[in-house]
């Protein structure tokens, strides 16, 4: 089994919180190549827990899609890959995670600490799968553990067909800076492996530049397509033309509005269509007001009243 061969270079990242099927399906019609969902606990699929089987609706708009998955025990995760294969592209399992919440249950990253754990649980469930099964991992648990390389090549040998590395340890959580040279390293380590570099891409500029600087085959894009999805658009543009467009304020807004009505269409509540409104309106001129408002709202209707009023008074019509 193999990775799918992508139309693109750049792809959405799993986030927690963000990564819905709305706007899943939202970056793919602005150039994503592929998508992942949030992270879906193995244990909530295995016992039916109805809010985790919600994540993993996969819209038929965006295929190739990956499922993302955490656990700690092999059989379970193995279990609940093989419920959610089917429409899923991928199946990916989560090594990076570094909230308490996760990491005390054994999960996300805290599994960077124990790579025997790692490839038995990659070998069970990529055996059990017709789906290709692929890992993203961090740099290693501490600055003085960064065991990626061996955890990478360790899962490949277990059957895992891609590694996404987000180039950061555990206890770094967000902070520091990623660091790329860990990409290429991997990618060294491991030429015939599709390797997924992450961290740190806000721009479309730095999105080709890490693609040239590390040599990873794709780059997975978090938080800069949060505030942006057109950052596929401007980033696929970039590496073909050597330039890209600028968004105008009014293209932005009509994104928003799209938003809106992907997350209706599939039915999400409203605390994830306030949150999108929040990071999707940034970089608006004006809307700074517009989410001060928002951020009191408690439905649809009264965010579409102020959006509507927003529209009509910055002529965005
Ligand atoms: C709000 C949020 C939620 C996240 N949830 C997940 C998740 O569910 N699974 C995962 O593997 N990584 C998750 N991540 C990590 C991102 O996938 C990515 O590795 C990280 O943000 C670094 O990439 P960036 O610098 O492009 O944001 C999350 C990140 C953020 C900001």
């Amino acid at each position: 089994m193999t990775y799918p061969a992508l139309k693109g270079k750049f792809i959405l990242a799993p986030m927690s919180g963000v990564s819905d099927v709305a706007f899943r399906v939202l970056c793919k019609r602005h150039g994503a190549a592929m998508t992942y969902t949030e992270f879906c606990s193995a244990d909530g699929i295995v016992q039916g827990n109805a809010v985790t089987r919600k994540l993993f609706f996969l819209s038929d708009e965006e295929n190739p899609v990956g499922v993302q998955l955490f656990g700690s025990n092999p059989e379970t995760v193995r279990k609940a890959a093989q419920e959610v294969e089917g429409k899923a592209s991928v199946i990916d399992f989560n090594l990076g995670c570094p909230a308490w919440h996760v990491v005390q249950n054994n999960c996300g990253s805290a599994l960077m600490k124990d790579p025997d754990a790692i490839e038995e649980l990659v070998r069970t469930v990529s055996a059990a799968l017709s789906t290709p099964f692929t890992v993203k991992i961090r740099l290693g648990f501490t600055e003085h553990t960064k065991n990626f390389i061996q955890v990478a090549q360790r899962c490949v040998a277990a059957g895992a067909v891609a590694v996404a590395l987000h180039a950061r340890t555990s206890r770094q959580g967000y902070s520091g800076s990623a660091d790329w040279s860990a990409i290429k390293a991997l990618k060294q380590a491991l030429p015939d492996t599709i390797i997924i570099g992450n961290g740190d891409v806000f721009s479309p500029e730095d999105a080709v530049r890490m693609l040239q600087e590390t040599g990873c085959d794709y780059v997975m894009i978090g938080r800069g397509a949060r505030n942006n999805p057109f950052i596929f658009t401007q980033a696929n543009e970039l590496l073909t033309t050597g330039a890209y467009t600028p968004i105008p304020a009014e293209k932005k807004f009509f994104l928003f509005e799209e938003y809106i009505s992907l997350a209706q269409e599939y039915g999400l509540d409203y605390a994830r269509i306030k949150s999108h409104a929040m990071s999707l309106t940034k970089g608006i001129p004006g809307a700074k007001e517009l989410r001060e408002q928002l951020v009191r709202t408690t439905s649809l209707i009264e965010c579409q009243r102020l959006v509507d009023i927003f529209r009509t008074e910055n002529g965005y019509v």
